[in-house]
């Protein structure tokens, strides 16, 4: 057997697995996005401050740059946070004028608006702006860069911020999966709770179909279980019938062994011991054929199922044929004149091997009653639609009013010299039905003997 799993760990686990990874992208994604909104929106105040300080700039009356700091511009971005600001402003190319003079510029400035780019000053990280412009006297304009920066604690602050929300609303949102998953497993299972208690309640022989409403997931399961125990049903039955039958059968043939054999210790000549030990040995022989019957008997009551039984397509001629071959010595020894006729192929839907014996149950009847001298003909009659198979002779036949007795299970003729179960004909009526077909019992040509016929359906 398998190890058993738990089908609630499976889905929980596969569950957080996928969540895992999708978190993690939608994380990295989330990360990502907010340090680009907080890099825009400091951005913006960067610019704004390079702007208010770009505006303060003027130029002297020697033509040299002079700038009044607006304070003000720069505490718009202290106000952030713990960050600290740095800015510079430059003349013309090379020329230094005010500020922190190893605060990088990004020189590749130019035109309208400002630029940014992340960088390193005094050890820490620093988003720098720079902003060109030029200031004029009227006559000349004299060109000029802005630049500030400020570390960058505010807006990693605020990325982090954002991402640990993300991972936390995330995290609540797997676990309330993990718990959704958890309930509905439960809930979806108890079906299979209830069902398991129904089959645990029944008695052992209790194989009726189980009638629980399970979710139609389920149902083929449960329907091929049902199925299963009529099989069971059947088999169990077939068993029952046997040991009952054989108990009850073989009781009678036993005992005739015990005297035989008590007479024969008892036997004071060898004439009296040889006549004991062949009674004993014909009452064997009965035994073994009531054995042997009533096993058949219990495979056919077993096959009650009938798309159990592999129905083929089958020659019922050929083996007709044959099974009269194997029994013409036996006939012989009886004092019968065995005989076939009919053509063949004469091709039916049936199981070889139950049609074998269903044929010898017939013929062995025939060879067992019809008596010293007589005539038995096993034959194959086909027309149109059917194919017959017959078996007839021109012994004493039976009576018409015990033809309708003689097709129940264990009753007989009045034949109590010949070893017998009385299990023949019922199991050639049982096999015929297993594949559609009629036994009809009628008396053979002349109102004389007894003409077993079969009729299956032909298949071309
Ligand atoms: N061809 C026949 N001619 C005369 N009587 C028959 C013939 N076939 C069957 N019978 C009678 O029908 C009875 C029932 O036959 P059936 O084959 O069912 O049982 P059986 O032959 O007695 O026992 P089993 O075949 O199980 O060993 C027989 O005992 C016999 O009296
Ligand atoms: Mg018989």
């Amino acid at each position: 057997m398998r190890a058993a799993y738990s089908l609630r760990r499976r889905l929980l686990f596969w569950l957080l697995i996928s969540t895992a990874i999708i978190g993690m992208l939608a994380l990295a994604d989330t990360y990502r996005e907010a340090v680009d909104t907080s890099n825009i929106v400091s951005d913006r105040v960067l610019a704004g401050s390079a702007l208010a300080i770009a505006e303060r700039v003027v130029v002297a009356e020697d033509g040299s740059l002079e700038v009044d700091i607006p304070y003000v511009a720069l505490e718009m971005l202290t106000s952030a946070a713990q960050d600290r600001v740095f800015y510079r402003v430059d003349g013309p190319p090379g020329r230094f004028i005010t500020g922190y003079q190893l605060l990088p510029v990004i020189k590749e400035a130019k035109g309208e608006g400002a630029v940014f780019a992340d960088d390193k000053f005094q050890g820490e990280p620093i988003r720098v702006a720079t902003l060109q412009r030029s200031a004029s006297t009227g006559i000349r304009s004299v060109p000029f860069a802005v630049t500030v920066a400020e570390t960058t604690l505010a807006r990693r602050h605020l990325a982090q911020a954002i991402l640990f929300r993300s991972a936390l609303r995330l995290g609540f949102m797997i676990a309330g999966a993990a718990v959704i998953v958890w309930i509905s497993v439960t809930v979806a299972l108890r079906p299979l709770y209830n069902l398991r208690d129904a089959i645990g309640e029944r008695s052992p022989d209790d194989l009726h179909p189980i009638e629980q409403s399970v979710p139609s997931e389920v149902q083929p399961l449960v329907d091929t279980v049902n199925s299963f125990m009529v099989r069971l049903q059947s088999a169990l039955e077939a068993l029952r019938n046997f040991t009952g039958n054989a108990s009850h059968q073989l009781r009678t043939p036993l005992a005739i062994i015990r005297t035989q054999l008590a007479l024969s210790a008892r036997a004071g000549t060898l004439a009296e011991a040889q006549d004991s030990a062949l009674k004993g040995d014909q009452a064997v022989a009965h035994a073994e054929r009531i054995l042997a019957q009533l096993l058949l008997m219990a495979k056919i009551d077993a096959a009650t199922a009938k798309e159990a039984l592999a129905t083929s397509a089958m020659d019922v001629a050929a083996i007709a044929q044959e099974i009269t071959g194997e029994l013409i010595p036996a006939a012989a020894e009886a004092g019968i004149d065995l005989g076939f006729e009919g053509d063949g192929p004469a091709m039916i839907r049936a199981e070889p091997l139950l049609i074998g014996e269903l044929l010898r149950n017939l013929a062995g009847n025939a060879i067992a009653y019809a008596g010293k001298g007589a005539e038995v003909t096993v034959r194959i009659a086909q027309d149109g639609e059917t194919v017959r198979l017959e078996v007839e002779d021109n012994g004493p036949g039976i009576a018409s009013e015990k033809l309708e007795a003689v097709r129940r299970r264990f009753s007989r003729g009045n034949e109590s010299g010949t070893p017998g179960a009385g299990l023949g004909l019922p199991i050639v009526d049982e096999i015929a039905n297993l594949f559609n077909a009629k036994l009809t019992l009628l008396p053979g040509a002349g109102g004389r003997g007894l003409k077993a016929a079969v009729a299956f359906a032909r298949v071309s």
